[in-house]
């Protein structure tokens, strides 16, 4: 019990993990009529001011939004500054993280064609492979992402490899450097899955990943108040789901969320040393803590998938012995609010059961081997030993 050993030194935690991107989401060029911030273009179309104009951008020979279910100016601000903090030649900004997921990934697997995913990703996306791929006549593998030789064997013949690194129930990671050689040698598109991270920890993209997919209802947003997602790549890349899947499937952002997002980005670069330290304090505690059999958190790893992050988000999980009654002791907390979402200001629990079994018939976490004792905390920014008080007590009145 709990001889994981201690990677990092909470001591030596740098705090300045703000870089190129507290630049790029603090200062921006005045927007009209010398405004700090971003007007809300809630305007569903775009009209032309005579006849060559439309012409002109209809044939491509000029640039200007149309119609908002394709471009919006709000939407594209929020796009350009996930482009420029992930290193993309461009973003394409959805109305969730599933939206952005199921385009994406649509616009490169097509019937009869086969993809391989890591275990253990997403719930919704997991059910989103089950469900309507078979229908669709495509083929998923599933792979332990830590093993890039179980990897490499699945690979040959794929047209995408879909990562999530780490995968937010388990936390296990993926070489991304390994394993998109493995995929630019036989031309497969990489995705990855970078809720976790956020640009601000891991930048996929410079490690040969193709195309980035965030929830940006998590950190992006930072608050709780937004579901939207986002895609990050190539111009190439981009485009091909635009003319694929994007305009036709129809899940596009709206500009409120955009702007609420471009005001969440803006502290991004905050938000995110305050979840680590918080998160690591707590991980540290649990992992000492008698009635925790073992903390799911990347710091405590060995993977050499450790090397593309640059620091950890607040989300982790961990096992609670047998003694603990699991039930009694998520409702003996009181900072930590139920819930399955995350990234946001506030603490929240979720049991990995409760979360992974929703969709009776397709239980992923029989499939992968996920503990039932195991529990998830997304830690948010409250002040950490109020969290561990409320941890502590919680563990003292589920004791079995
Ligand atoms: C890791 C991860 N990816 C993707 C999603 C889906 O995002 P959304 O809820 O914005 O559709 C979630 C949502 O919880 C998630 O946790």
């Amino acid at each position: 019990m709990n001889e994981q050993p201690n990677t990092f030194d909470p001591a030596s935690l740098a705090s300045d993990y703000l870089g190129e991107a507290a630049t790029l989401l603090a200062h921006d060029d005045p927007f009209p009529g010398g405004a700090v911030v971003p007007p809300i273009y809630q305007t569903s179309l775009f009209t032309f001011a005579n006849y060559a104009d439309m012409a002109d951008t209809f044939a491509g020979r000029r640039k200007q939004p149309i119609y908002s279910r394709g471009d919006n100016p709000t939407v594209m601000e929020f796009e350009a500054r996930v482009a420029a903090l992930e290193g993309a030649e461009a973003a394409r900004g959805f109305s969730s993280g599933m939206a952005a997921i199921s385009a994406t990934v649509l616009a490169f697997v097509g019937a009869g064609e086969r993809m391989v995913a890591v275990r253990n990703c997403y719930g919704d996306a997991y059910r989103l492979f089950e469900r309507l791929f078979p229908r669709l006549h495509i083929k998923v593998d599933y792979v332990d992402g830590s093993d890039p030789e179980a990897v490499a064997a699945a690979l040959p013949g794929a047209k995408l490899l879909y990562l999530e690194s780490p995968t937010s129930m388990m936390f296990e990671l993926q070489d991304l450097e390994h394993l998109t050689r493995l995929t630019k040698e036989q031309g497969i598109v990489t995705t990855i899955d970078n809720s976790w991270a956020t640009p601000v920890f891991q930048k996929p993209i410079s490690h040969g990943v193709d195309l980035v997919l965030h929830s940006a209802s998590k950190y992006l947003s930072g608050h709780s108040d937004t579901v939207a997602g986002v895609v990050a790549g190539s111009a190439a890349h981009i485009k091909h789901i635009n003319e694929q899947t994007y305009s036709q499937l129809g899940g596009k952002l709206s500009p409120f969320e955009g702007w609420l997002l471009l005001r969440g980005l803006r502290t991004l670069p905050l938000r995110l040393p305050h979840h680590m330290k918080s998160g690591l304090v707590l991980a540290e505690r649990l992992k000492a803590h008698g009635q925790v059999e073992r903390v799911n958190h990347p710091a405590y790893s060995n993977h050499p998938g450790k090397k593309t992050l640059a620091g950890y988000a607040g989300l982790f999980s961990f096992e609670v012995t047998e003694d603990v009654d699991i039930p009694a002791f998520i409702d003996a907390l009181k900072f930590f609010r139920i819930g399955v979402s995350w990234g946001g200001h506030e603490s929240l629990v979720v049991p990995a059961k409760a979360s992974l079994e929703q969709t009776p018939g397709i239980n992923s976490m029989a499939r992968f081997g996920v503990s039932p004792r195991t529990i998830r905390f997304n830690v948010g920014l409250e002040n950490v030993e109020d969290l561990w008080a409320d941890i502590a007590q919680a563990f003292d009145r589920s004791k079995k």
